[in-house]
């Protein structure tokens, strides 16, 4: 009896502990953004102009998003030490790439963030997520980057703010909608310019046209599948290194958006060098998937 109080008492002073536990300094510049590059065209990596950047991607030719702006955006820090986007999509999960948490062991997944430099923020929920809560797609091939698509649950489920909202999903018809030409927006921490070694501190966001498929197949040929969407690069904006995973969403009316894509990979030396395309993995191509997955009942 003494002895089961005594734990108890053991415990709820480690729970004390923990929950007063300071917050975790982090060195930001040295958190690398995670980049993929698709092995099957690592011969492109010998041709200049034509070097895959992967999926970590920065945002390039954006701007800076009103704090709040983007209350479904997520940051990951994986491991401590590498860096992606994700976006909340109900009050349990978070969608990202599977080139992001594959392997992973933890991932802090960082809600109503802005300023990600900063030890706290007002509003800020950083949460700690261990292997087991991560949901990798069964079939991502790190070769040639598809099914790039993966889900973190989180330890509890969140009570959403004014800074922390869910995005919703595509329906089952708006899945098969054409998007083609459409204006859609990408949001990230990624580096925002080619020289930037580290991520952005701020969250950034840029309005990136969807590319006809022969276009972007002209880019990357038969890696390009009905389960990717690209935008084009033509005038300077795109995605870069650190913006992995991240939302790419239609705002379908001012008050109605969902998520079309998460940032998967590019090419090019330079993110957006020579009119390369950033490309994708289609959300609406992956709602059975994302069904079986979670307890998200996905609309008609
Ligand atoms: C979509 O809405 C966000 C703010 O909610 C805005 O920053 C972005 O520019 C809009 N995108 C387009 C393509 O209109």
């Amino acid at each position: 009896m003494k002895c089961s109080i005594l734990l108890v008492t053991i415990l709820l002073g480690l729970v004390a502990a923990l929950a007063s536990e300071p917050p975790q300094k982090v060195d930001w510049s040295k958190i690398k953004p995670i980049d993929v590059i698709p092995g099957k065209y690592d011969q492109w990596k010998t041709k200049p102009g034509t070097l895959a950047r992967g999926a970590g991607g920065r945002i390039i030719g954006g701007v800076e998003v009103k704090p709040g702006a983007f209350p479904h955006q997520a940051g990951l820090r994986i491991n401590g030490q590498s860096f992606c986007g994700g976006s909340l999509i109900s009050n349990l999960y978070v969608i990202t790439a599977a080139h992001c948490t594959i392997g992973a062991y933890t991932v802090d997944v960082y809600l109503g963030a802005h300023n990600i430099y900063e030890d706290e923020e007002e509003g800020r929920l950083v949460l700690t997520c261990p292997y087991e809560n991560l949901i990798v797609h069964a079939a991502y091939d790190p070769y040639s980057i598809s099914n790039d698509i993966s889900l973190i649950m989180l330890p509890q489920r969140i009570t959403f703010t004014d800074r922390i909202q869910p995005i919703r999903l595509p329906t089952r018809s708006e899945a098969l909608d054409d998007l083609e030409n459409l204006y859609l927006t990408a949001s990230g921490w990624g580096r925002d310019s080619d020289s930037a070694t580290s991520i952005s501190p701020v969250l950034r966001s840029v309005e990136l046209q969807v590319q006809p498929v022969p276009i972007c197949k002209h880019f990357f040929s038969d890696i390009i599948l009905p389960s990717n969407i690209c935008t084009n690069s033509g005038r300077g904006q795109g995605t870069c290194s650190g913006d992995s995973g991240g939302p790419l969403i239609f705002n379908k009316t001012n008050t109605d958006k969902y998520i079309v894509g998460l940032t998967s990979f590019g090419s090019s030396i330079s993110c957006v060098d020579a009119g390369w395309p950033s490309v994708f993995t289609y959300v609406g191509a992956y709602l059975n998937w994302i069904r079986d997955n979670t307890d998200i009942i996905i609309e008609n």
